[in-house]
């Protein structure tokens, strides 16, 4: 396994030309853009996902937490109570237990690694291909005393295997991060590579509805918006999300779709 050690960031070159050249990645008239554009994205998505990231992390950590997710939230929850139980939830449901080898795919900077490890007493790698992201986790987990029990490695999630040996994990958990993938089929294939025949992943997904129209013009704006905005190089129909993990040979235990059970927000 491969391990990272990161110094505090100061943009280099590349990175800097990733978050100049960012929106570029999409036309601004709909109209033009077309299938090449999401090619091109497809192709590039480690551009377009650290152009992104390099760019919008420190304003996530400072305006949101250190929990780059959505989650659901009762009536005078506090924000960031809601967004650990939402991460206690996805633990409870993988049914974690205490001492597993648990793998975080495309971890952010480990907010949801820390509080399940401490939730599940279990020990977690996290994996990511932000440099940035990687070098602020390392130091909010060793600022939580979390660095025996919550380790990081700089990656790819299309090339898991390529990190880790086959068989390696007892669980493997994705929130909101597998989107930024340019194929689900991938990725969820490398996920069952790395997971111990029998093991568990869990995973909260992007996806767009069965409501949504890819003739009706406003669909597809949402859907562009919802790509620029953070840094996907396709949004896809979460039908894909079941073709690919079928494809793939996982076993649906327990579905639910988050959207369509709102919370009763004040
Ligand atoms: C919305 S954030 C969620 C982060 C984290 N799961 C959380 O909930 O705090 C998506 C994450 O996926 C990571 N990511 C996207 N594409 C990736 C890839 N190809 N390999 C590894 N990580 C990736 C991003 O760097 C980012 O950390």
């Amino acid at each position: 396994m491969m391990s990272s050690s990161v110094s505090e960031i100061t943009p280099d070159g590349r990175q800097q030309g990733r978050m100049q050249k960012y929106t570029d990645f999409w036309d601004t008239d709909l109209a033009q853009d077309d299938q090449q554009h999401t090619e091109n994205r497809r192709e590039n998505y480690t551009d377009v996902v650290n152009g992104y990231y390099d760019a919008a992390t420190l304003l996530y950590e400072y305006a949101w937490s250190s929990s780059f997710h959505f989650s659901r939230f009762y009536k005078g929850e506090g924000f960031t109570a809601a967004l650990a139980r939402h991460e206690h939830y996805l633990a409870a449901q993988m049914n974690l237990r205490p001492g597993m080898r648990v793998l975080d795919v495309g971890c952010g900077v480990g907010g949801p690694a820390r509080q399940i490890a401490r939730f599940a007493d279990v020990n977690i790698v996290g994996l990511n291909n932000n440099h940035y992201q990687i070098s602020r986790a390392i130091k909010h987990t060793q600022n939580a005393g979390l660095e025996g029990q919550v380790k990081y490695v700089e990656g790819d999630f299309m090339k898991l295997s390529e990190y880790f040996d086959e068989n390696t994990f007892d669980a493997v958990y994705a929130i909101e991060s597998t989107i930024h993938a340019p194929s689900w089929e991938t990725v969820y294939g490398e996920i069952k590579k790395v997971l111990k025949p029998g093991g568990v992943f869990g995973v909260y997904e992007w996806g767009l509805t069965d409501r949504w129209n890819p003739d009706n013009p406003e669909h597809r704006a949402l859907a562009r918006q919802m790509e620029i905005s953070n840094g996907i190089p396709e949004m896809r129909p979460l039908r894909d999300v079941r073709k690919a993990l079928d494809a793939v040979g996982f076993e649906v235990l327990h579905e639910e779709d988050l959207a369509e059970r709102p919370d009763d927000i004040p």
